[in-house]
């Protein structure tokens, strides 16, 4: 299975502008197909639309945002792309004949995913040439803050296709969930539909509105359920001894039971009521002003849980990592090359460019970014010395002590930057290092920092040495810049 550079889409609606949006922001290229020619500015739209909630997301260092095309060819489309995920509407012969017909044009080692929510991969991949590379990536809307993917292979899929649709999910910030079986529905739409069921049975008989059964999730169980999910909750409920207590307990209310199993019909009078109960929710605010407040929530919510590296805070972390181990993979190559030749030159720390969302009132890039992209550069001067993820869980970590900015020219949006950095002093605790920000368009200095950096034992809260091997390595570069000019 090959690496994926393009992303090809088939579908762009709802879901297909979500993973438009994902992967562009991860820098990977999207061909997006549709039959609809009008879908093309839809889906700009969408992507546009994302922009905003996307780019508070991390802050750590990204790729070149992706380039974005459109098609109505659907072979096109198939033929340039390196994993096609098929997002049409929920038709299962509508789906059969398209994904037959994209997996005659696409190599056979493409992947071919489906966004469905709910069919079964073996008899989407019926119809199909090489169908051991069709499987279900189920997304979540809005697909470009929600990181859970459920992956689901059919009797003819291979696991060489669903280790490669874990990797690239994985590559875009998501969390796959291996679904160990197919059913229809998979996992989470099973779930859903449980609770939705309830809820229709609810507003049916009269018992509730839809609004005070929203309420009833989400004052309560609903806060609990995005750091630990609904099994270890219960586990928490039953006292000290847990589970077992839990399910001697209630366990026997399962039998009355309180629930029902089949769904309510769907009459006028249960349709209008759903209707006029979420309106009345909606306050009169536009769909567009609700996803907006959603998708702000949805952050915050991912930004609290990464703090206790918990659900799809844990995956939001996971992936700053990858950037930030990225970003530092290729400034660690150029650091050993130079030491390797004994060539006395600031090391070529960071290749960024200023992304749009950097942009202040005068149409610059704004103060607090300069800091940012310094920062970064630090950070993969660090990681190249053995500063990582690894090394900062053991306790011990370095922090800014100091920083001296100056501004000597301006950059635009989307100007491509780069950083070197020279190392001015090393002790056994500190490190003074001086940035340089270039704009690579025509190599002018446009800012620089001078910034000192102290080592600390993040248990004990005070200074300490640096651990032998990362000191022999800061030295190593110390040693390197000792003859280069200090200013
Ligand atoms: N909406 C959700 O919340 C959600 C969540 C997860 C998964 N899904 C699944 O994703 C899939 C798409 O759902 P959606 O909500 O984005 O639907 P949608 O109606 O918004 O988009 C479907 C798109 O497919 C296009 N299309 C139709 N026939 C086509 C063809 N032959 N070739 C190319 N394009 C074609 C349509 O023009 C449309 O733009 C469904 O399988 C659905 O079950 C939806």
């Amino acid at each position: 299975m090959r690496e994926v550079k393009v992303l090809g889409l088939l579908g762009t609606g709802v879901i297909g502008g979500g993973w438009a949006a994902r992967a562009l922001h991860l820098g990977i290229d999207v061909l997006a197909m549709d039959t609809r020619p009008e879908m093309e500015a839809w889906i700009r739209g969408a992507v546009e639309n994302a922009r905003g909630a996307l780019s508070r997301l991390t802050l750590a260092p990204l790729p070149p945002e992706g380039r974005l095309s459109f098609t109505t060819d659907l072979e096109a489309m198939a033929r340039a792309a390196d994993f096609i995920q098929e997002n049409i509407p929920e038709q299962l012969e509508l789906k059969q004949r398209i994904l037959a017909q994209a997996s005659r044009a696409a190599p056979a080692d493409v992947v071919i995913a489906s966004s469905t929510s709910g069919l079964l991969p073996t008899d989407l991949q019926r119809q199909m040439t090489a169908p051991e590379r069709l499987l279900v990536g189920h997304p979540f809307n809005p697909v470009y803050l929600l990181p859970l993917v459920e992956l689901v292979g059919g009797q003819r899929t291979s696991p060489a296709a669903l280790d490669a649709a874990e990797r690239f999910y994985r590559e875009i910030g998501m969390h796959p969930l291996r679904v160990r079986r197919e059913i229809p529905g998979h996992l989470t739409d099973r779930l859903q539909e449980a609770l939705w069921r309830e809820i229709l049975h609810l507003v049916n008989d009269g018992v509730a509105s839809t609004g005070e059964l929203d309420d009833a999730i989400i004052y309560g169980p609903g806060l609990r359920w995005a750091g630990m999910g609904t099994n270890l909750i219960y586990h928490l409920a039953g006292g000290e001894t847990g589970m077992r207590h839990m399910l001697r307990q209630f366990g026997p209310c399962l039998k009355w039971p309180w629930t029902r199993l089949e769904a309510p019909e769907l009459t006028d009078t249960l349709i209008d009521r759903m209707v006029e109960g979420t309106q009345a929710q909606a306050k009169g605010r536009s769909i567009r002003e609700l996803e907006r407040l959603r998708d702000e929530y949805l952050l915050a919510i991912q930004q609290v849980l990464k703090q206790f590296d918990l659900g799809a805070g844990a995956t939001l972390r996971g992936l700053e990592e990858r950037l930030y181990e990225r970003s530092g993979r290729n400034a660690s190559a150029g650091v050993d090359a130079a030491l390797a030749a004994g060539t006395a030159a600031p090391a070529r720390m960071l290749d960024t460019y200023v992304r749009p969302e950097w942009i202040d009132y005068n149409g610059h890039m704004t103060d607090s970014r300069y800091l940012q992209v310094f920062g970064d550069a630090t950070d993969a001067l660090l990681r190249w010395a053995g500063v990582d993820d690894a090394y900062r869980k053991t306790g011990r970590a370095v922090y800014t002590l100091e920083s001296h900015v100056t501004h000597i020219a301006e950059a635009k949006a989307l100007e491509p930057l780069y950083v070197t950095t020279q190392m001015l002093e090393l002790d056994a605790k500190r490190l003074r290092l001086r940035h340089c920000l270039y704009r690579r368009r025509d190599e002018t200095l446009i800012a620089t920092a001078r910034q000192l950096y102290v080592h600390v034992d993040t248990r004990a809260r005070r200074a300490a040495p640096f651990e032998p091997q990362v000191h022999a390595r800061l030295e190593r570069l110390a040693l390197a810049h000792a003859a280069l000019p200090q200013s």
